[in-house]
């Protein structure tokens, strides 16, 4: 009999990190082989099922960032090492990693989209030699939203990290504004250079005017794109948008590819 694709696996949670008010990283024991920006469906019995980004580069575990806004995502919040959860995939295309190898890679990030891009990052990091130079422009919008601090201290020793806040307390030093003003003020070339982004469609509209606007190609953009899901797998047509599935199709698109899916 052929294997049920909705049955999910039950594997236990490893580890709990809080990131921020609302926002949990949960690391379970299990594995499979995927690439950076593929998707996963978690569930809960009784509450739901959901798409979340792999936010991990790792054999050995994989983990999720998780933000709270209803049923389900609220319910993840709760759970401690050793609680379990269902599990489906990898799904969706990843970013195009192997286009990649040899270039300038350019990572811009909003908020928890800096999640599934941290999975790419982490490839780099195992990888680096197969890389050029990475920049990495970081956005959130404040203080207390920034996730992943630990991991950003470990890559400004490794990139060149540019963060910046939409609002700021006196004891930011950093740069206070959009996402856009940061990567105006740097000096990326087009040369070479991959980017790929992530975050809320806003940032990703704005900002890939601007890329394109200092000459980056739209075949040089890469980004993730967030629909509403229900299956995962292409059958259920609830991503559907323009005759493209978002879950089997994307999540990652190429800039022109993704220009023709905007209402
Ligand atoms: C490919 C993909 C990757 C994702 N990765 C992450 C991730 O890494 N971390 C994370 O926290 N979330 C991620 N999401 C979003 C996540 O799936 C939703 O937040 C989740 O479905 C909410 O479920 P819920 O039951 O808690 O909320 P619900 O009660 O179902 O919804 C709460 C609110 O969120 C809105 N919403 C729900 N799902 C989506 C969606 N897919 N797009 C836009 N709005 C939505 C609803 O309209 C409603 O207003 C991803 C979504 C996709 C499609
Ligand atoms: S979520 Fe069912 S077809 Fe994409």
């Amino acid at each position: 009999m052929e294997n049920n694709p909705y049955m999910p696996e039950i594997v236990k949670i490893e580890k709990v990190i809080k990131e921020a008010e609302d926002i949990v990283v949960l690391r379970v024991k299990h594995s499979f082989e995927y690439s950076p920006g593929q998707f996963s469906q978690i569930s809960l019995f009784g509450i739901g099922e959901a798409p979340f980004g792999i936010c991990s580069y790792s054999k050995n575990y994989l983990e999720f960032c998780i933000k709270s806004v209803g049923s389900l995502t609220n319910m993840l919040q709760n759970l401690k090492s050793g609680d379990t959860v269902g599990i489906r995939g990898p799904y969706g295309n990843g970013y195009p990693i192997k286009e990649m190898f040899k270039r300038n890679v350019i990572i811009i990030a909003g908020g928890t989209g800096l999640a599934p891009t941290r999975s790419a990052i982490q490839f780099i990091e195992q990888n680096r030699d197969k890389f050029g130079e990475v920049n990495l422009f970081l956005g959130f919008r404040s203080p207390e939203e920034i996730i992943f601090k630990k991991d950003i201290e470990e890559w400004k020793k490794k990139f060149n990290v540019k963060i910046t806040l939409d609002k700021a307390d006196s004891s930011w030093k950093g740069n206070v504004g959009l996402i856009t003003s940061l990567i105006e003020k740097s000096k990326i070339s087009k040369e070479n250079s991959i980017v790929i982004m992530c975050g809320p469609p806003v940032m990703l509209k704005f900002t890939g005017q601007l890329l394109n606007k200092m000459g980056f190609s739209d075949d040089q953009i890469y980004i993730s794109l967030e629909r509403m899901m229900k299956c995962g797998i292409g059958k259920c047509g609830r991503c559907m948008v323009k005759g493209k599935y978002v879950c089997k199709d994307g999540p990652v698109f190429r800039y022109d590819e993704s220009k023709l899916l905007e209402d």
